[in-house]
This record gives C-alpha cells, sequence and structure tokens, in this order.
C-alpha cells in the first residue's frame, strides 16, 4: 500500500530537544555515572544521539523484547529476545525508548529490570502519547507529547521502513 509521510518534528526540533535533554540528564546526575539502557530496535538512534549530549561519564547496554502469545495484549507480559550483556547492580540505569504508547511494555520492563539491584532507574522517552496509555508509568524525561497518530522516523518503524529518517513523521495512507 503506498504512503505519504507528513512531517511532524524537524530535524532541528528533534536534535535541540535532545540537546535539551542531555543536559538535564548532566545536571542531575552530575558527579555520578548514568548508564543507559536502550530497547531495540526503536530506542537505538535517540540513545545515541542523546548519549553524544551527556557530558558525564556514560555506558551503554542494549536489549530487545517480544510480546508473549496471544494474551500479551492485556497481561503486558513480555520475553526477552536479546538481554544486557552487563548487571545493573549499583548503577544509576536510564532506560531510553522511543516512544511510550499503551505504557504496558515498559510497565513490565522496568519492574523486571527494577529487580536486578540499580542504585536508581529513570526511564527517558524522545516521544509520548499521554492518550494511549493504559497502564501507568513514570517517565522522567520526555522529549515531545504527541497526539494519537502512528509516526516513523528517528527509530520508529512502519513494516521496518523509516527507521532513518532524521525527522519525526505521521504515516498517511492514500485512499
Ligand atoms: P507500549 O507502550 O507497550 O504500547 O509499546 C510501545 C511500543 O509500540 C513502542 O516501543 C513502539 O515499538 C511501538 N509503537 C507505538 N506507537 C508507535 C508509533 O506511532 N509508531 C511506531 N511504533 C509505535
Ligand atoms: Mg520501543
Amino acid at each position: 500500500m503506498a504512503e505519504k509521510i507528513r512531517v511532524l518534528l524537524t530535524e532541528e526540533e528533534v536534535d535541540k530537544k535532545i540537546q535539551e535533554i542531555g543536559e538535564q540528564i548532566s545536571r542531575d546526575y552530575a558527579g555520578e555515572q548514568v548508564h543507559l539502557v536502550c530497547v531495540l530496535r526503536g530506542g537505538a538512534f535517540f540513545m545515541c544521539e542523546l548519549a553524544k549530549r551527556i557530558t558525564i561519564p556514560v555506558s551503554l547496554d542494549f536489549m530487545s523484547v517480544s510480546s508473549y502469545g496471544g494474551d500479551t495484549k492485556s497481561s503486558g507480559v513480555v520475553k526477552i529476545v536479546k538481554d544486557l550483556d552487563d548487571s545493573l547492580a549499583g548503577k544509576n540505569v536510564i532506560v531510553v525508548e522511543d516512544i511510550v504508547d499503551s505504557g504496558r511494555t515498559l510497565s513490565y520492563l522496568l519492574e523486571m529490570l527494577q529487580d536486578r539491584g540499580p542504585k536508581s532507574m529513570r526511564l527517558c522517552t524522545l516521544l509520548d502519547k499521554p492518550e494511549r496509555r493504559v497502564v501507568d508509568v513514570k517517565v522522567d524525561y520526555t522529549g515531545f507529547k504527541i497526539p494519537d497518530e502512528f509516526v516513523v522516523g528517528y527509530g520508529l518503524d512502519y513494516d521496518q521502513k523509516y527507521r532513518n529518517l532524521p525527522y519525526i513523521g505521521v504515516v498517511e495512507f492514500d485512499a
């Protein structure tokens, strides 16, 4: 099906916002280190750009999760497809996500990671669709609150396409 992409947030707007979040994190954790945890694949672009703008020591790790069978939608239970390489014990963990939608995946994930004994844990997301929230999730750093539209770019995909767009766009389908 043919689709068009309408720009919602320009590259300049996104870059500026990531710079601001990077400065904020550097201030909040001054004198300490942060450990960024990326949820693949969507979070990768944002995390790398964010890490470049943090001025305190940073370490990075990656994980990949997928939904668990049929009743996942209601339970939010996720399966770890690729686990983190490093322990979280004693670290200032910041989970970096592309978007918080229903919040199901993240609330489950955050609870699971909390059991690994981090010194602190926060959540940072580039985009938030508050209207779509089903499970309450505390977001500590938010780039942009956006309306309930399907977006792509900056790591977000539609059918694995458009992750590489340097801006955030809304997918529009031809009638
Ligand atoms: P949830 O918060 O558990 O519903 O899951 C959020 C996940 O759904 C994100 O990490 C994305 O992978 C995906 N997602 C949600 N909204 C969008 C969107 O607008 N575009 C692309 N992916 C999305
Ligand atoms: Mg994601």
